[in-house]
């Protein structure tokens, strides 16, 4: 990135910031002026880092009373991969944290890319919207590009934030909760929204056919992995939602910590340790400082077995309702029959819209 489009999105960043406790602050006086939609791709199992960082906010959020909608974007998962690795089981994965995590089936609108026909459809006129000299401008499709090494870039990698946009016009949401790197498929979206309104909205101007979604930015800062990088599937360095407490045990006894024994909180020194105290004070409800000075000269050892117990503690109920929710593929199965067929009537319904703007209604 140069200096200037670095400025340029560090401002960008403090006014999602801004805007994003804004709309917090509207959600708590009228959850019913919102529709949110976010989602995940079925890549791997859901862990802590998801939890904290996004997981919690949307259970929050739904309970609160926003309409939820939430994809699992299957047809993302082949933007920067050969092959759709064990799909099913991920989406059943996936599925069941978020009904363990308190997200009500009944309430909540989770559905596939891949079963909402007229969602995809959205794609074509909306790619009609954008130039190729932005979509290649895109930060996050570069970053992405990168991690793959030697990759090219796929047209659909090239193009999947306008199958993003279509992900969050085709339900109108209003607002995306996401982390930061999305930020620019927020943008992407506003744009597609605004352009197809520039062009075939005109009708009634009063009345767009999509409204402008905005970010909803999650607070919590990211949790690292366990070896002090970031949290990531392909490092190994993660808790799973549905790993067990042996296995939560085993895996906290490697972490990475130092050799000083007594524990501070010191992000910037000691990351490691910090990002342990961090952990268990997200989990436990407390501060990272009082956690830290109640540790002492605990050293690593005592560190990691207050993590472990937290983590255990902290997840033992989620753990075990998603267990239940797992064994019962028949019912993981049902739950997605409905969200698809609730999302594709909605999506039918846009199409249908968009079809007499764009003169397409014969
Ligand atoms: N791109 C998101 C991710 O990788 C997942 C996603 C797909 C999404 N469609 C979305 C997020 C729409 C918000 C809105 O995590």
């Amino acid at each position: 990135m140069d200096a200037e489009t670095m400025a340029s999105s560090e401002a960008s960043l403090a006014r999602s910031t801004a805007r994003s406790a804004e709309i917090e602050q509207s959600i708590s006086t009228d959850p019913s002026r919102f529709r949110m939609l976010t989602g995940d791709r079925p890549t791997g199992n859901l862990h802590i880092g998801h939890w904290f960082g996004s997981l919690e906010n949307r259970v929050r959020l739904a309970n609160a009373g926003v309409e939820t909608f939430l994809v699992i974007a299957d047809y993302q998962v082949i933007t920067d991969r050969d092959g759709v690795g064990p799909l099913r089981e991920r989406v059943h994965s996936l599925l069941a944290d978020y009904v363990a995590a308190g997200l009500d089936p009944e309430k909540v609108t989770i559905f596939t890319h891949s079963s909402v026909p007229a969602l995809n459809q959205l794609m074509l006129p909306f790619l009609s919207l954008v130039t190729d000299a932005e979509l290649r401008r895109n930060p996050t499709v570069k970053t992405e590009l990168d991690d793959t090494g030697e990759r090219p870039m796929s047209g659909l990698l090239l193009t999947y934030p306008v199958h993003q946009s279509a992900d969050i016009l085709f339900c109108k949401a209003n607002v995306v909760p996401v982390g930061k790197d999305q930020l620019p498929h927020l943008e992407q979206a506003r744009v597609v929204a605004r352009r197809f309104d520039e062009r075939y909205g005109r009708s009634v101007p009063e009345r767009p056919v999509f409204p402008q979604p905005e970010a909803l930015l999650s607070r919590s800062g990211t949790i690292l992995g366990l070896d002090g990088a970031k949290m990531s599937k392909s490092r190994n360095n993660t808790i799973e939602l549905g790993m067990s407490e042996d296995e939560t045990a085993k895996l906290l006894k490697r972490a990475v910590t130092d050799s000083d024994r007594h524990i501070t909180y010191d992000p910037m020194n000691r990351p490691e340790v910090s990002n342990l105290v961090n952990l268990a004070a997200l989990c436990l409800d407390r501060s990272p400082e009082d956690v830290a000075a109640e540790l002492g000269d605990a050293g690593g050892g005592g560190l990691k077995k207050l993590v472990t117990e937290a983590v255990n503690e902290r997840f033992a109920g989620h753990r075990a309702r998603r267990a239940e929710i797992v064994a019962d593929p028949g019912h993981l199965a049902a739950i997605l029959a409905d969200g698809n067929a609730r999302a594709g009537a909605v999506a039918d319904d846009t199409l249908d819209e968009v079809r007499r703007a764009m003169n397409m209604d014969y």
